[in-house]
C-alpha cells in the first residue's frame, strides 16, 4: 500500500476524499497538472458550487425559526456571512498546504477536520439563505489569498503547516465565542450551528496538535488575527 495525494474535499464518503487516500501501488499518480485542476475544481466548488460534505445532519435541522424582526435578522445573516467566507478560506488554506505537504501521512490525519469544514461551509450557506441574504461577493479574493497562505504554510514544512492549522482553528474557535455573545438567545438555528462548529473547531485544533504542529511565533499569531480583523470586517458589509 501506498499514500498519494489526492484531490481536497474530492469526496464524501468517509473513506477517500480531502488529502490523501490510500491504494495500491497500480493505481495512477497525479501529474502536476492534475493536481493544479483538482485545486480549481475545488476553488469553484468552494466559491460557487456545492461542496461535498459528511454524512451529519444540520445541527439546526429540527430547530424552530424564530423572527427576528427586521434590523436582528440582517446583523444574524451578516455574521453569517463572516462565517461562511471563514469557512471559504479554511477550504483554500487546506487546499494551497495539500498542494506543497512534504508527508502525506500527515495529510492524511487532516482529512476528516477538512471535509467537516465543507459541512460548515453548506450549514452557514444555508442559514444566509434563510435569512434572506447573500453570500460576500469578496469570497473569490479571500479563497486566492488564503490558498497562498496556505501553500506557503505547506513550503514551511509539515510542522510548521499543522501548527498554522492548530492556531487558526484557536482564533477560529475565540471568534465563535463573540459571534455566539452577539446572536440573540432565541435564535436557536443560528446558535446551533455556530455551537457544533465551536465543538468540531476545538477538535480540530486537538487534532492537528497531536499529528506535531509546533507553536507559532507571537508575530505570525497577530498577523494571522488582523488578517481575520480585515475580513471579518469587510465581508460583514460586502
Ligand atoms: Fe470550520
Ligand atoms: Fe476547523
Amino acid at each position: 500500500m501506498t499514500w498519494e495525494f489526492q484531490n481536497l474535499a474530492s469526496a464524501s464518503n468517509g473513506s477517500e476524499g480531502i488529502g490523501f487516500r490510500r491504494h495500491r501501488m497500480t493505481t495512477r499518480n497525479y501529474s502536476t497538472l492534475d493536481r493544479l485542476l483538482m485545486s480549481a475544481d475545488n476553488a469553484l466548488r468552494t466559491v460557487f458550487g456545492q461542496p461535498h460534505t459528511t454524512e451529519r445532519a444540520n445541527p439546526a435541522a429540527h430547530l424552530p425559526e424564530v423572527d427576528l424582526g427586521e434590523r436582528e435578522r440582517r446583523h444574524v445573516a451578516r455574521l453569517m456571512r463572516i462565517n461562511h467566507t471563514g469557512e471559504v478560506c479554511a477550504q483554500a488554506l487546506y487546499q494551497g498546504q495539500a498542494l506543497t505537504a512534504r508527508l502525506p501521512e500527515t495529510r492524511r490525519r487532516l482529512e476528516r477536520s477538512a471535509q467537516e469544514e465543507n459541512d460548515h461551509l453548506a450549514w452557514c450557506e444555508a442559514r444566509i439563505s434563510e435569512l434572506g441574504d447573500h453570500k460576500s461577493l469578496l469570497n473569490p479574493l479571500f479563497y486566492a489569498g488564503s490558498f497562498a497562505i496556505g501553500a506557503a504554510a505547506g513550503l514551511a514544512g509539515d510542522r510548521w503547516s499543522l501548527g498554522f492549522v492548530v492556531e487558526t482553528e484557536r482564533q477560529v474557535e475565540d471568534h465563535l465565542d463573540n459571534h455566539l455573545a452577539r446572536v440573540p438567545q432565541r435564535d436557536e438555528r443560528t446558535r446551533a450551528v455556530l455551537e457544533q462548529m465551536q465543538v468540531d473547531e476545538i477538535h480540530h485544533a486537538q487534532v492537528a496538535r497531536a499529528a506535531g504542529g509546533a507553536d507559532l511565533p507571537p508575530p505570525i499569531r497577530l498577523a494571522m488575527r488582523l488578517a481575520s480583523k480585515v475580513m471579518t470586517r469587510s465581508v460583514y458589509w460586502i
